[in-house]
């Protein structure tokens, strides 16, 4: 399987035979992770930069870790340890880093659009690791690796998506795919929080928690991201956690063999209490191994593509 595009921007461009191929290419990179020796030569010879504007672990280590797994050579910048610091502008920053034999340009910003900006302008492919509040399509394709491994199938599920859908890329790009793979999508958040457009993008809007989470085979809980709101928008954090914590009382509306997800980093006791997250039904942990495989999965399609291009 080869992806048609030399960038990995967002969800919304993929196809439903591209999202299925990179999630069986990452089937088949799991096998990797779980044998004794993690090397292979998928990279080998290739070079991946990580440019983050924004703080990660998972998603910037996970690319690392891939990339290293594959044998490519890596390197990390920080804006804040950069010449971005001096002034230098994000499409400079990113041809400067282009001119050095990159393969692959691995971007986190904080404005929505970011890595679309830069794309056009370089011959590395450009991986997008979350922009602003628009997308995040490598957290979605190991959401969706994970809900497939543990439910067998995408078409059909009922997915429940709560928390702070305003300022959340994650739910976004899990929208794209899961509508995009035939699943049904429910999501509830305090007003303040739920943006117009879901609806339109094939998400039905519930009035409470309860009503998105009854019957539900997914619930995913999302971060509260107080760094992107200039203002609080609910009253106080106990009244949010009240009304739309994934809590045990929510979980028993759901299937009883419903999963729990959150992208994470995850604000305990406001998202979800400690006991869900740590509980049988969480894949919390299961995701953040997935983010490996799914991760080498779209660097070893990129570059493979990038190699038959040549
Ligand atoms: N889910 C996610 O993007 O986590 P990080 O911010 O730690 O990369």
């Amino acid at each position: 399987m080869i992806l048609n595009h030399k960038d990995l921007l967002g969800i919304q461009t993929l196809s439903r035979t591209e999202i299925e191929g990179i999630l069986d290419t990452a089937q088949m990179m799991k096998q990797v992770l779980s044998a004794t020796s993690k090397k292979t030569a998928h990279l080998q010879g290739k070079s991946v930069i990580t440019l983050f504007y924004e703080n990660s672990t998972r998603t910037r280590l996970s690319f690392e870790m891939a990339s290293k797994f594959m044998g490519a050579s890596s390197a990390n910048i920080s804006a804040s340890s950069s010449s971005v610091n001096k002034g230098e502008s994000l499409i400079d920053t990113a041809r400067t880093i282009d001119q050095m034999g990159t393969d692959v340009l691995i971007i986190r910003h904080p404005q929505s659009g970011a890595p679309h900006l830069i794309a056009p302008h370089l011959k590395a492919s450009v991986i997008n690791a979350g922009d602003g509040m628009n997308e995040h399509p490598t957290q979605a394709l190991l959401d969706l690796f994970t809900m497939r491994e543990k439910k067998g199938r995408l078409s059909g599920l009922r997915v429940a998506i709560v928390g702070d859908l305003m300022h959340s890329r994650v739910a976004r790009s899990n929208l794209w795919g899961l509508i995009k793979m035939g699943a049904e999508v429910r999501v509830a958040a305090p007003a303040t929080l739920l943006p117009p457009e879901l609806d339109k993008m094939g998400a039905a809007v519930c009035s409470s928690i309860q009503d998105a989470v009854r019957d539900a085979d997914v619930v995913m809980g999302l971060r509260i991201q107080l760094e992107r709101m200039k203002q609080a928008s609910f009253p106080s954090i106990a009244e949010y956690a009240r009304f739309f914590a994934v809590d045990q009382s929510q979980l028993r509306l759901a299937r009883p063999d419903a999963i729990v997800m959150h992208p994470g980093p995850c604000n305990h006791g406001v998202e979800m209490p400690t006991v869900v997250y740590d509980s049988e039904q969480s894949v919390i942990q299961e995701q953040v191994t997935n983010g490996v495989a799914i991760r080498m999965a779209v660097l070893y399609l990129l570059t493979s593509r990038r190699s038959q291009l040549q």
